[in-house]
């Protein structure tokens, strides 16, 4: 029986894109499953805190060790990272915001990239820890920044999402775009249709 973390980062509510299409996205992979559970988790509207330097102190110290306050500051996380262990599959929402993710998102993956527990060491070399899970990601973007075009050198939340989550061990994922979406009516439009039916044949055998 799968298990999703469903995951929203933007700030805003019925007009965020990204939001409608996880929501679709989602509605049409439950459509399709015999079996299954979500979670669901708004990071645009119910933040994460940013790490401090307690929380660091805490995320190297074995949990026995731990001072009350350290136990204090990591606590959250530990719930965010025993969350995300525990599902096999991820849909995310991300908006583009100035080339990257929004300040939300890379909030929660501070939260979640912990030693021990989603990354391991060994002699200076690190290992991902979550191994067998697949991630679909859905982004919103106001320009075009598909490959070919002239900005797609500027696309650097692909390429981020890539390498963090392939650092914790997940290397299977889906990314899909929708382009365009600040620029004229039309081309808004055929970019988000061209993004709903990646996702409707994607929804299928997920
Ligand atoms: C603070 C901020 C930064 C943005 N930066 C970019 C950007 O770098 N590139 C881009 O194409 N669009 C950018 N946009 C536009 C959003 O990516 C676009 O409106 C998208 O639809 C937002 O996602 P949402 O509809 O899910 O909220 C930015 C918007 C905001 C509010």
């Amino acid at each position: 029986m799968p298990h999703l973390l469903h995951l929203d980062s933007s700030p805003r509510g019925d007009r965020s894109v990204s939001r409608q299409l996880t929501q679709e996205f989602v509605q049409m992979w439950q459509d399709h499953q015999n079996d299954h559970t979500i979670t669901y988790r708004d990071l645009g509207h119910n933040p994460v805190p940013y790490v401090d330097e307690t929380w660091i102190g805490a995320s190297f110290t074995p949990p026995e060790a731990r001072t009350p306050e350290q136990q204090e500051a990591i606590e959250l996380s530990d719930r965010l990272v025993d969350e995300f262990l525990a599902a096999d599959c991820y849909v995310i929402g991300v908006p583009m915001y100035n080339f990257n993710v929004p300040a939300v998102f890379k909030a929660y993956i501070d939260q979640i990239v912990r030693p021990f527990r989603t990354f391991g060491m060994d002699q200076g070399n690190f290992f991902g820890l979550v191994k067998g899970k697949k991630m679909l990601v859905i982004s919103a973007r106001g320009g075009d920044f598909s490959a070919g075009s002239p900005a797609a050198q500027y696309d650097f939340q692909e390429p981020y999402l890539r390498t963090i989550f392939g650092f914790i061990g997940i290397t299977d994922l889906t990314f899909v775009h929708a382009q365009k979406q600040d620029q004229d009516e039309a081309a808004a439009a055929a970019s988000l249709a061209q993004a709903r039916e990646k996702l409707k044949s994607l929804a299928i055998d997920w």
